[in-house]
């Protein structure tokens, strides 16, 4: 059997096939099973090494990241970039040969710098995971989030997807895209004209357009992605106040009427309860937010089996 992940690394999804992403979420559906059992551990990854090395703040992904790896009884070591020799001055390329030099097997990397991933997937032996990069990629919340929709929508194919908000700083928008229009779903883009890039369409493969309003992107979805306002990544003005983002770009229970009546609404998090979505909304029968952090796990550990060198039957 063909293996559906033959690369060492998985730096985005930009970079990799519809088979390889489906085989990535037929492996996540095998290991789906164990995150059920009373005891929550196979010998997968035992006598293996995984480092989670992140510069910027994580709940949701390290977390997920450090659960999958221990429960495929892999190592996990989690390094505080805050109390580590990042702080005395080293080099980003000298952290990654250090590091290296212990013989793990796997590095999961998130840094605010787009290409960090790319860069340290040069120098390292170990598989490089992007768990994040500047406004670069986010593979593994496009894979769970993938995951999310086909577990309620049966497939992928011929879905209709409005992603709506920060496009512009969000890397979670950018692997998605790459993932829902190789997977044939027609992806419809909205938000403020400063946070959605200039020529953003041509950058994409083609399925997606963009979109000037909300209500343009939600009507007839199946899929409702909602985006985080990027505080941390903005560095000037891109809309007067938050209250009007909210009354502009806000998901309601009023505009979510427009989508399909059997619509499921997915958020990356963490969530700004009450900007870019409303409470009634995030708490609904018809989000999907929690799903989704609960199929990160099932998502990180094929990930994590199969750049470490596991095959599909495993
Ligand atoms: N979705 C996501 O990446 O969340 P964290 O920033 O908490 O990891």
């Amino acid at each position: 059997m063909e293996k559906p992940f033959r690369r060492r690394d998985l730096l985005g999804i930009r970079n990799i096939s519809a088979s390889e992403i489906i085989g990535i979420l037929d492996t996540a559906e095998n290991f789906r099973e164990v995150n059920t059992r009373e005891i929550k551990k196979v010998p997968a990854l035992r006598g293996k090494t995984v480092i989670n090395l992140f510069f910027e703040n994580s709940t949701r992904t390290r977390t997920s990241f450090e659960i999958a790896a221990k429960r495929l009884s892999a190592d996990a070591v989690n390094i505080s970039v805050s109390s580590s020799s990042v702080a005395k001055g080293e080099t980003l390329v000298d952290t990654a040969l250090n590091l290296d030099a212990m013989d793990p097997d796997c590095i999961v990397v998130r840094h605010g710098s787009a290409g960090v991933p790319h860069q340290l997937a040069n120098v390292s032996r170990a598989a490089i995971i992007n768990a994040g990069d500047g406004a670069n990629e986010h593979p593994t919340q496009a894979l769970l989030d993938a995951m999310t929709i086909r577990e309620h929508k049966g497939s992928i194919e011929g879905l209709e997807v409005a992603i709506v908000g920060d496009i512009l700083h969000s890397r979670v928008a950018r692997s998605n895209i790459h993932l829902l229009t190789k997977l044939g779903a027609k992806v419809r883009v909205a938000g403020p004209g400063t946070l959605v890039p200039g020529g953003f369409s041509h950058f994409v493969e083609k399925g997606m357009t963009v979109v000037p309003h909300i209500e343009d992107a939600i009507r007839g979805a199946d899929v409702v992605m909602i985006l985080r306002i990027q505080r941390e990544r903005q560095d000037s003005a891109y809309f007067p106040t938050l209250r009007e983002y909210s009354i502009h770009y806000g998901l309601t229970n009023e505009r979510l009427e427009l989508a399909k009546t059997d619509a499921i609404v997915l958020h990356p998090g963490p969530m700004n309860r009450g900007i870019e979505i409303a409470s009634e909304v995030a708490d609904s029968s018809r989000s999907l937010i929690l799903d989704q952090v609960k199929y990160g796990v099932a998502v990180r550990m094929a990930v994590l089996y199969l750049a470490t060198g596991g095959s599909a039957s495993h």
